[in-house]
């Protein structure tokens, strides 16, 4: 290569007028104007248009050149002709006016254009983007959310280290680290017929720091979970990792606002405004019936429970008499559900597993129009209206059932009408601690709790005693936990947890997750030992990267900004990882592969 670069083409403008310049990139377009050619340039910081005037004698090597190769050019900047500039191109206002050319590479024809960003481009075929992702990578849309992922990053890392963090690095081989996911086993050649487990979170590890005396940890920290995939989950992923000792969850919740607020500031140049909002968990699900609610949406879920047991309506007193709940959404008809979307409701929260939903239409007080408006007599609909946020032109949504099932369908309603009749204000940022998480959760297919967080999470100092010395179902499912998530505009984008320090605590919440002595002092042995020797209280958060990066990029998806995402098959379509391995591989691993079952239909 003869050409040196001196600058990359998208930062060119006005002020580099008549300067000399070397740029390098790829031929994005090509023109040729009837013996002037003229090439669009681009490299990561954009495209600057370079002219091949037809005096040169470079115009036979122009004119060979096609999308996707590689050059290198030496011209001069000059302003474009009146009535030539381009204002939606940073670069528009100058070209670059070339005497010298270098063809650093061709390039074959490519399997797909990179020139259309319609949304349906993206759903045509994403098998082959994702098979030639080295390719859709040179988009402007997913070079641009890389390089926020990557100020996102830089920011971070600025904010902890003038904190006082230190980045500490934690073993990828290692064993269990329980975060409710499958493990990625690995297996070990020297030690036949055993495995590392891929770390589903550094949880231990960074514990572990603390007892070591680091005092402020912090890591950007890829993590593996064998798990069902969604738009915002893949199998491995980052966290900003952090651990702290001799702390509150004040602490925490200070240090994630200045964070968030230098974040914000460093990447989209906007004012966040700290503290954030804190809602205990129980208030969450009883008015947004989520544990991560969008709250720029400001509809509220209201409960109907006892008021549905005066009604008429035997459905309704059947379910409550067997512990269900029933709850309401409530909005302004700003235009009318028609017929057909009201006969649709029921598909709509079938899949949360609602038997049925009833629609009451409050024309005015008292004057309602439902097939089931028979049900409630006129002291009753006064009670409920009472209630309600609006009783004029409104819609009441109401399902009885369990909570769960109650408050996942009315959620996912709530954020629904919440867009479309103008309840949720797209253009700010909502930023909010959950905090008061339970410590349990009961899994009724297993008919057993398991950690709501992790296993290492501090019970509530007024929930200790009722942890310690009460076994019976109710007292366990009411024990709180010294728990929080981070949550943004509806998505969990960080969840951490004040730890247990006291050995005896911790031996007490393995026992109740019905992890026997002998598992946990397998699994967990050098965890419990260390807990013996002095550690200092402390507690820890960790932040999602992929979903503050997508939040930030504004997309909808983590893929969009993972350089190289699995698909939901978390397989790689470009490597073709998984793939199978060498006999010879397998034959040193002691390890021999048996067909899967066959599926039954
Ligand atoms: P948790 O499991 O809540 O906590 O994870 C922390 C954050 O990581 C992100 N996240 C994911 N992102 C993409 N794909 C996934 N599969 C995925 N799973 C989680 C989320 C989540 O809020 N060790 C604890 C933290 C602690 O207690 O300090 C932990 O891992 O944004």
């Amino acid at each position: 290569m003869n050409i040196k670069r001196t600058h990359r083409g998208g930062e060119l403008n006005l002020k580099h007028l008549d300067s000399e310049v070397g740029l390098c990139g790829w031929v994005d377009r090509w023109r040729d104007h009837g013996g002037v050619v003229f090439i669009d340039l681009r490299d990561r910081s954009g495209i600057v248009q370079v002219v091949f005037d037809p005096t040169t004698k470079l115009i036979p090597d122009a004119s060979s050149l096609r999308q996707e190769f590689v050059i290198a050019v030496k011209g001069k900047i000059r302003k474009r002709p009146e009535g030539m500039t381009n204002a939606n191109l940073p670069t528009g206002d100058i070209e670059v006016i070339v005497h010298e050319l270098e063809v650093l590479n061709r390039a074959q024809q490519l399997p797909f254009s990179l020139h259309d960003d319609s949304p349906s481009a993206g759903e045509v075929d994403e098998q082959l983007r994702l098979t030639y992702r080295y390719l859709e990578l040179r988009k402007p849309h997913l070079q641009n959310n890389l390089r926020l992922r990557h100020e996102f990053l830089k920011s971070a890392r600025e904010f902890y280290f003038e904190n006082g963090f230190w980045e500490i690095e934690t073993p990828i081989l290692y064993k269990t680290t329980p975060e409710g996911a499958r493990d990625y086993l690995v297996p070990s050649r020297v030690h036949p017929g055993m495995f590392y487990a891929l770390p589903q979170s550094p949880q231990t590890l960074k514990q572990l720091c603390m007892i070591s005396g680091f005092d402020r940890y912090v890591q950007i920290a890829r993590c593996f979970r064998d798990e069902d995939l969604r738009a915002d989950r893949q199998p491995e992923f980052t966290q900003v990792d952090v651990e702290m000792s001799f702390i509150s969850e004040e602490d925490v919740y200070e240090v994630h606002e200045g964070l968030m607020k230098k974040v914000f500031k460093d990447v989209l140049n906007k004012e966040l405004k700290t503290p954030f909002e804190r809602i205990r968990y129980s208030d969450a699900m009883d008015f947004y019936g989520s544990d991560k609610p969008d709250l720029r949406n400001s509809l509220r879920l209201v409960n109907l429970t006892q008021e549905g047991k005066k009604s008429s309506f035997q459905v309704y007193k059947t379910a409550l008499e067997q512990g269900a709940i029933l709850k309401g959404l409530c909005f302004e008809e700003k235009e009318p559900l028609s017929r057909s979307e009201l006969d649709a409701l029921p598909k709509k929260v079938a899949p949360f597993g609602a038997r049925g939903i009833t629609w009451i239409r409050i024309k005015s007080p008292g004057d309602w129009q439902s097939p089931q408006a028979k049900f409630f007599d006129e002291a009753l609909k006064k009670e409920i209206e009472a209630k309600l946020p609006y009783t004029q032109g409104a819609m009441l949504l109401l399902i009885c059932a369990n909570s769960t099932i109650t408050n996942n369908a009315l959620s996912a309603l709530r954020l629904d009408y919440g867009e479309r009749f103008g309840y949720t204000d797209k253009t700010s940022d909502r930023l909010a601690w959950v905090t008061d998480f339970p410590l349990f959760e009961y899994n009724e297919e297993d008919k057993r709790f398991y950690a709501a967080h992790h296993p290492f999470t501090r019970p509530h100092p007024d929930d200790l005693d009722t942890f310690m010395t009460q076994e019976d179902f109710k007292s366990t499912a009411s024990v709180r936990a010294c728990a929080y998530d981070l949550v943004w505009n509806g998505f969990e984008i960080g969840g951490g947890s004040l730890r247990i320090y006291d050995p005896n605590v911790q031996a007490k919440m393995f026992q109740k997750l019905g992890i026997s002595e002998e598992e946990a002092q397998r699994k967990f042995g050098f965890f419990l030992r260390a807990l013996q020797f002095g550690t200092p209280p402390h507690g820890g958060i960790a932040l999602g990267v992929d979903r503050i990066a997508m939040l930030l990029a504004g997309c909808n998806a983590i893929r969009d900004v993972i350089a190289f995402p699995k698909t939901q098959k978390a397989s790689c379509l470009m490597s073709e990882a998984p793939s199978v391995a060498d006999p010879k591989q397998l034959e040193e691993l002691f390890i021999r592969t048996v067909p899967p079952p066959q599926k039954k239909d």
